[in-house]
């Protein structure tokens, strides 16, 4: 968050000194560190005087003796008329360059909201003349009560231009936009700016179990930079973690052959000294790539491109001279990298270009197998983990290679992956894909980056994105280790130890920094690495669930109001499913139906609801948190194996409002154990900290989905004839036709839509495809309702000519089909899904769209089924949802 104060720059250099001078005298602690190495070095308890404390506009800040977090005065921060009114002080010469503080001070405010957030930020000039705002630090009060707000902040090196502040606001609003809850009085007290110890030196744990311990049946690899075989290098203990290797750079053809016919092999040698030592196998990446490949290879000493004829001698030659080299030492042999292209045809590289067919790589296999008749060879490529036409065309080489005899043993599918992409199921069909052709399956290049797209904004590393990127490698390893008890894969290499190191911070955006891998900067395991070692040391992932507006309509268990709510997943730390719960609300009660799955029914068997009123999060248990038990013998059904309960939990004014969120967990109770929703240390009596957030929502329209996978010919089968068409009703924009209907279907994979559009003038003049005649499907398959697009979120537009458009998603699995009709066109599509595995009962966000452009090329209306915004394109908050029937 940033605020903005209009006016003067604080560049009035001559009042530093005074200021530092003023600074100095009220530091009361002495600079001495504490035994963790702490240097208290500014600290204001108000007892006297401000300190140098003024307001950063027309309020009015005096010392008041009406609270005091200690002894007996404070500041009161009175008649703020913008967000950004607030305290501020100067520290310009507390701080050094290049060091971490922690700010602290504890706020109250007693007049108002119940809540309100005060946030601590730092106000620089960096260049001594603009200012940058950061805020540090933020604290959620509840009225009433002292709360303590913390910050961390690292003063740049290459940038620290005086003068640097400090100062206490509420979260920015426009003038205009700020209420009297944003510009309520506080008082602050007890500010302190302490100094951190430096950082230690990324140093690895040795006491903790090797990564590849905790899988059978295949090898857990890793690729590594030379500089790690240096028993001094810091990243040589992690070595330990895997039992295959593959060098990352240092076997590629500009480093085995920077100059024709001089090969280099020391590095090479290196490797195989290590990895013979430890007896573990050994890839050879690679011998035939686009990429990374000596300046000389495809030209002549002339500068012209060579001939067909010496390329392949060139390649003869690269190939049989170190794979004989390494006959019998190095096992398995990337001989053929990259050569399939996005589209699905053969990568038009150099290679192709000169030798004009597939012989370069069939040459290739045959070459390295002379070489070294019993190492495995493998072809390896990236976007190969899902279908699509990447994928087939990988399968249909390798299966005509075989056919024709080429010595070719394994298919390595780099799986270079995103937190979000691919789902796991297209995962392990790959895997089956491929193993189907009687090869072996490598994964050869896993990483998990947290990013989703190129441009997205570089991330912080916070628990919280660790947590699911933990969970992520854990169902990608589930599915390894099941395929390879099927005998379908035999290694998984992990491209790369450290996040520090990862190729993927300059990939494919340069300087942001990434996460994808199982040990972090500090060389630490994260939890990726814990939630196979210890799933216990998992930092806690804070969840939300949306509540949903049922007012007047809630009669009870059976009511079908239960419907409108997505169901909960109730599992541990590594995903064990234990029940489901819904949650909807009414002015004066938030009601939980929750269903437990537990088969052996015992008297302390039961559901305790623990609901903390402005989601706070503390490490103390906060005010007002109600606790409501329900136990097995109060269910409302109970067969023995499953029962549910209901629950209420009161709410008061302020609470049972949309938009609204409170702290909430669940915990059942099973004989003398516990599951619980969100806190899975069960320690929701002592803090908040690990609740879950609920967010009380309104029910946006719901539309509902049968079942059924109808053929995508834009005809209508039978199967939609038992689908009552929906009319398209709300007018978003400008003028369209009436009479536009759609229908709905969906199977495991898909969510199937038929469009039948009035439209007496079909035109696609415009470049811009949303101004061209076409539908649009929005999908929230989490149904999240989050204002920004999530993982889950896309957007795909078709238009009467089947052009289609995207906007996130799974593009190479959409399919669609359009035809012109009498009085307008019909589209059909298959939306698939990407993250969840869809059941009857499954809610989704959802929304239609239909653009009519007239017959100039411009759009001249847009019509929906739910969402009159137009911003549906960036915003999932306002879908309609779906139900899966
Ligand atoms: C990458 C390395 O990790 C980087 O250090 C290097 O700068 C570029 O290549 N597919 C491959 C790997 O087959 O060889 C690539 O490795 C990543 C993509």
């Amino acid at each position: 968050m940033r605020a903005m104060k209009p006016g003067t720059a604080l560049s009035v250099i001559a009042l530093i000194g005074a200021l530092a001078m003023l600074l100095w005298s009220c530091a009361s602690t002495g600079s001495e560190p504490d035994e963790q190495g702490e240097t208290i070095v500014y600290e204001e308890g108000f007892e006297s005087s401000l300190g140098g404390w003024s307001g950063r506009g027309p309020e009015t800040i005096q010392l008041s003796g009406e609270h005091a977090r200690s002894g007996s005065q404070s500041a009161k921060i009175s008649g703020r008329t913008s967000t950004w009114n607030g305290p501020i002080r100067e520290v310009t010469t507390a701080l050094r360059p290049g060091s971490t503080y922690r700010i602290g001070a504890w706020a109250l405010f007693t007049e108002g909201p119940d809540s309100q957030f005060i946030n601590v930020s730092v106000q620089q000039s960096p260049d001594g003349e603009g200012e940058t705002y950061t805020t540090v630090g933020s604290g959620n009060l509840v009225k009433g009560e002292w709360a303590y707000i913390e910050g961390v902040f690292t003063v740049p090196r290459s940038e620290f231009v005086v003068p640097v502040s400090l100062y206490f606001e509420t979260p920015y609003k426009e003038d205009g936009e700020a209420e009297s809850d944003d510009l309520i009085d506080f008082y602050i007290d007890d500010v302190s700016i302490t100094k951190m110890p430096p950082p230690p030196p990324p140093e690895a744990e040795t006491d903790i179990p090797a990564f590849h311990t905790f899988f059978d049946g295949f090898t857990v690899g890793t690729a590594v930079k030379r500089g790690y075989l240096n028993p001094n290098n810091d990243h040589h203990e992690l070595l330990r973690h895997f039992n295959f290797f593959v060098y990352e750079n240092e076997m590629k053809m500009d480093a085995m052959q920077p100059v024709e016919g001089q090969f280099r092999f020391d590095n090479a040698d290196r490797l195989l000294e290590y990895t013979e030592a430890r007896g573990v196998d050994v890839r050879g990446h690679t011998l035939v790539w686009h990429s990374q490949h000596p300046g000389w290879f495809f030209t002549d000493s002339g500068g012209s491109t060579v001939s067909r004829e010496v390329l392949l001698e060139r390649i003869r030659t690269h190939v049989q001279t170190i794979v004989s080299r390494y006959a019998g030492r190095v096992k398995y042999w990337d001989v053929a990298n990259e050569v399939i292209g996005d589209d699905g045809e053969l990568r038009d590289s150099q290679y192709l270009q000169i030798v004009g067919s597939d012989e370069y790589i069939r040459r290739a296999f045959e070459w390295a197998h002379e070489a070294d008749p019993d190492a495995r060879l493998f072809i390896n490529d990236y976007n190969v983990s899902f279908s699509g036409p990447k994928q087939d065309a990988l399968y249909e080489l390798v299966r005509d290679l075989k056919e024709d005899g080429v010595p070719i043993h394994g298919v390595g599918m780099q799986m270079h992956v995103r937190l979000g992409h691919p789902p796991v199921y297209e995962v392990e069909n790959a895997i089956e894909r491929f193993a189907s052709l009687g090869v072996e399956v490598h994964v050869t290049e896993l990483d998990v980056s947290v990013y989703e797209s190129a441009d997205e904004a570089q991330k912080m590393g916070d628990d919280q994105l660790l947590v699911r990127q933990a969970n992520r490698y854990a169902r990608l390893f589930r599915v390894f280790g099941e395929q390879a008890a099927l005998g379908n894969l035999q290694n998984v290499t992990i491209w790369g130890i450290s996040d520090g190191d990862s190729w993927k911070n300059s990939h494919p955006t340069p300087g942001r920094d990434d996460y994808p891998l199982l040990f972090g900067r500090d060389l630490r395991a994260k939890p990726a690495y814990w939630i196979f070692a210890d799933p216990e040391r998992l930092p806690i992932f804070i969840k939300s669930a949306n509540a949903i507006n049922v007012q007047g309509e809630m009669d009870g268990p059976d009511s079908e109001a239960w419907d409108y709510a997505s169901p909960m997943e109730i599992t541990d730390r590594v995903g064990n499913l234990y029940g489901t719960f819904r949650a909807v609300w009414e002015p004066d009660s938030l009601h939980i139906l929750a269903t437990v799955d537990d088969a052996t029914p015992e008297d302390t068997d039961g559901v305790t609801l623990f609901m903390e009123p402005y989601n706070v999060k503390s490490e103390t248990l906060t005010q007002g948190v109600q606790t409501v038990e329900v136990s097995r013998a109060e269910s409302v059904s109970d067969d023995g194996e499953r029962y549910t309960v209901l629950a209420t939990i009161p709410l008061t004014q302020g609470e049972g409002v949309a938009g609204h969120r409170v702290g909430f967990d669940l915990r059942i109770t099973d004989g003398d154990e516990f599951r619980s929703w969100n806190d899975h240390t069960h320690a929701q009596e002592q803090a908040t900290e690990n609740y879950g957030t609920v967010v009380m929502t309104e029910l946006p329209p719901m539309g509902f989905a049968q079942q059924g996978t109808p053929e995508i010919d834009a005809e209508i089968d039978a199967i939609w004839d038992e689908i009552t068409p929906t009319p398209m009703l709300v007018e978003t924009e400008g003028v369209t036709a009436e009479g536009s209907t759609f229908r709905v279907l969906w199977d495991e994979q898909y969510v199937y839509v038929l469009f039948e559009v009035v439209d007496p003038v079909l035109n696609d003049d415009s470049p811009n495809a949303y101004e061209q005649d076409s539908v649009e499907v929005f999908i929230d398959e989490n149904n999240a309702k989050t204002s920004t697009y999530q993982s889950d979120d896309a957007q795909y537009r078709v238009s009467f000519r089947n052009h289609q458009s995207f906007n996130g998603g799974d593009e190479s699995r959409f399919r669609s089909a359009a035809a012109t009709t009498s009085d307008g066109y019909r589209v059909e599509v298959a939306v698939p899904f990407t993250e969840i595995e869809p059941s009857a009962g499954t809610v989704i966000g959802f929304d239609v769209q239909i653009n009519e452009a007239d017959a100039s090329g411009a759009r001249t209306g847009i019509r929906n089924w739910v969402n009159d915004t137009n911003m549906g394109f960036q915003d999932t908050s306002g879908f309609g949802v779906l139900m899966l029937e």
